[in-house]
């Protein structure tokens, strides 16, 4: 029998992180456990997606603990699941809650302080690995006289994920996470588009991802259903972050409720059916969605004859979008 993980159900951490990392507090405490769901893949690394815990900042930490840094040429998307967290950003300080989701731009200087015990799941692109401190630590191996060596350590100055630490913390003003342009919601979506049982939503455009991915989100009512072209060229992660939908994907039937990934392979027949209200979103966004969502509402509200098949069907095209129908059972 051919052999692929179609489904990651993010509540059974034990069955799906394929490898995963712990940091730990100068007290032996555990800060954050992280568990790798799927690769990087390609120029852009797209495709990665990271399950992680991130626990409460001790107490005692809390009034100076910012953790303030940026990512040379990294972007992150976080979907904050369960838990809160402060992001500082732009001279802000936020308070975030589940069904926030944090996007940080390459260059954007964040920090974070986590609360409570916090499920922030990322999806990450164009993080160049700068493996300094893996050549530094085989210096050491060799070398260990050279374990304190200031010149040698001064060469590590970009963390593991791309991130410079920034010296100094943020001077910062609390805000309403809703005047936060960093904080995207399924309710605080740049556009939406009303459709019979879903309602699609431009979360992060493309010109927030540096022209390389969109964030779109979908709320779906039960019954809803959607079909895909035949052979879709695109692999899809698609997250279902709340409801209950069952996919038929390459003849197997998957039902993915509440925190699944659904890593969907290029050229796989499939099509899904919303039994429950449902979240989903387009983790990778390759498709266009954005602008072809823009082309079929400028013709639906200014040039309605244009609206046929025939263009519609061409409009897809020249935006890659591989849903083929959608429709209510
Ligand atoms: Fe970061």
């Amino acid at each position: 029998m051919a052999n692929y993980t179609f489904l990651y159900d993010l509540k059974t951490p034990e069955t799906t992180w394929r490898g995963s990392g712990k940091h730990t507090w100068p007290s032996g405490k555990v800060a954050s456990e992280a568990g790798l769901i799927t690769d990087a893949v390609g120029p852009h690394g797209l495709y990665w997606f990271l399950d992680t815990i991130m626990h409460e900042v001790p107490e005692e930490m809390r009034a100076t603990w910012q953790m303030p840094h940026y990512h040379v040429h990294g972007y992150e998307t976080f979907f904050v699941d369960s838990g809160s967290l402060y992001l500082f950003i732009n001279g802000q300080r936020v308070l975030c809650k589940p069904g926030d989701i944090v996007h940080l731009q390459a260059g954007q200087a964040h920090g974070m302080l986590f609360m409570e015990e916090t499920k922030w799941r990322g999806t990450y692109h164009d993080f160049e690995v700068y493996p300094e401190n893996t050549d530094i630590g085989r210096v050491k191996q060799f070398m260990p006289e050279l374990k304190d060596d200031p010149e040698l350590n001064a060469l590590a100055y970009r963390g593991e994920m791309d991130s410079v630490v920034l010296p100094e913390p943020f001077v910062y003003k609390d805000v309403p996470v809703e005047q936060c342009l960093a904080v995207k919601h399924m309710d605080r979506p740049h556009a939406s588009y009303e459709f019979p049982g879903c309602s699609v939503k431009v979360l992060v455009e493309r010109w927030e991802n540096g022209g390389t991915k969109e964030l779109i989100g979908a709320v779906c009512e039960p019954g809803f259903t959607a079909e895909w072209v035949k052979y879709p060229k695109l692999r899809e992660l698609l997250y279902v972050r709340k409801g209950k939908v069952k996919f038929t994907i390459l003849g197997q039937e998957i039902i993915a409720d509440d925190e699944c990934i659904l890593d969907i392979p290029r050229f796989a027949p499939h099509k899904l059916e919303v039994l429950e209200k449902a979240e989903i979103y387009d983790v990778v966004g390759q498709s266009y969605w954005s602008l072809f969502l823009q082309a079929y509402n400028s013709i639906c509200t200014l040039n309605p004859d244009k609206k046929t098949p025939e263009y519609i069907e061409k409009l897809k095209k020249r935006f890659d979008i591989q849903i083929d129908k959608i429709g209510m059972k």
